[in-house]
């Protein structure tokens, strides 16, 4: 992986307004909520309960504090891109081991997991399928989620530049990560997406006007996902994620 990636991922989280990153470690918090919730539901369906799970991309390790706080597994490890990222997550005390790596090749044994976690990783990688196989390669089960992008909403001006400024280079449709998921040898196990609470979409909204714009955005967007799921998938964003197994 390219300094530039590196330099990128640490200025992320290396914010020098003390406001400003306590507002992002609240914006993490809150996401990593919505996706231990999904992990905890495909887990279920699946009949899955792993000892050991490693956070591929773990970032802060907002998401490995959710998941050991709800028993996911018994131990967890983190992988991370950023060196500020990880001394966060380290500082957090969930994980066994929480170490910086190359975003290429993971410092671990084949099959040193029983599963492995990709959240929000794969759309930041020029090469998603590699790293797809070092999670595959690693643990017999990779926990997949990611943002669908490839839709109407999303494909507008203004929001492929936000994509770009939080450092998305990859675009994908739910067909899309069926086949990186088939071409890495896996087999989608169980799946879901999710359009998202109004949390979430109300969280940067700073006026009345703007929470009100939040408020009727969730509200058509969960009523068109109930009755057309897959349909909305090309409007616009919603979060999907898979259990997908050797
Ligand atoms: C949006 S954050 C997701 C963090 C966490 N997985 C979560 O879901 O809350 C994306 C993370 O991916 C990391 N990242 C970017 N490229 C990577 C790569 N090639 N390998 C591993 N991590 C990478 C970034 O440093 C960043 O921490």
């Amino acid at each position: 992986m390219s300094e530039e990636f590196r330099d990128f991922y640490t200025a992320g989280y290396s914010l020098a307004d003390p406001s400003e990153a306590a507002r992002m470690g609240r914006w993490r918090a809150l996401g990593a909520r919505g996706k231990a919730d999904h992990v905890v539901k495909l887990l279920a369906r699946a009949g899955m309960r792993p000892n050991t799970l490693v956070e591929i991309g773990c970032g802060d390790g907002a998401l490995l504090a959710e998941l050991s706080a709800r028993g996911v597994a018994s131990a967890l490890d983190g992988f991370e891109l950023s060196p500020p990222a990880a001394e966060i997550a380290r500082e957090r005390g969930v994980a066994r081991r929480v170490e910086v790596f190359d975003g290429l090749d993971v410092p671990a044994e084949d099959d040193a997991y029983e599963l492995a976690v990709v959240s929000h990783v794969l759309e930041h990688v020029p090469e998603p399928m590699s790293l797809l196989r070092e999670a595959a390669r690693v643990a017999p089960a990779v926990l997949i989620e990611v943002p669908l992008e490839d839709n109407r909403s999303a494909r507008r001006d203004e929001k492929r530049e936000e994509a770009a400024r939080i450092g998305h280079i990859q675009f994908f449709d739910r067909a899309a990560i069926h086949s990186l998921v088939r071409v890495a040898g896996l087999t989608v196990a169980a799946e879901l997406s999710d359009p998202l609470p109004y949390a979430h979409h109300a969280f940067f909204a700073e006026t009345r006007g703007e929470r009100a714009t939040a408020a009727v955005k969730t509200l058509v967007r969960r009523a068109a996902w109930r009755a057309l799921p897959r349909a909305t998938e090309r409007l616009f964003t919603v979060h999907y994620a898979c259990l997908a197994c050797r």
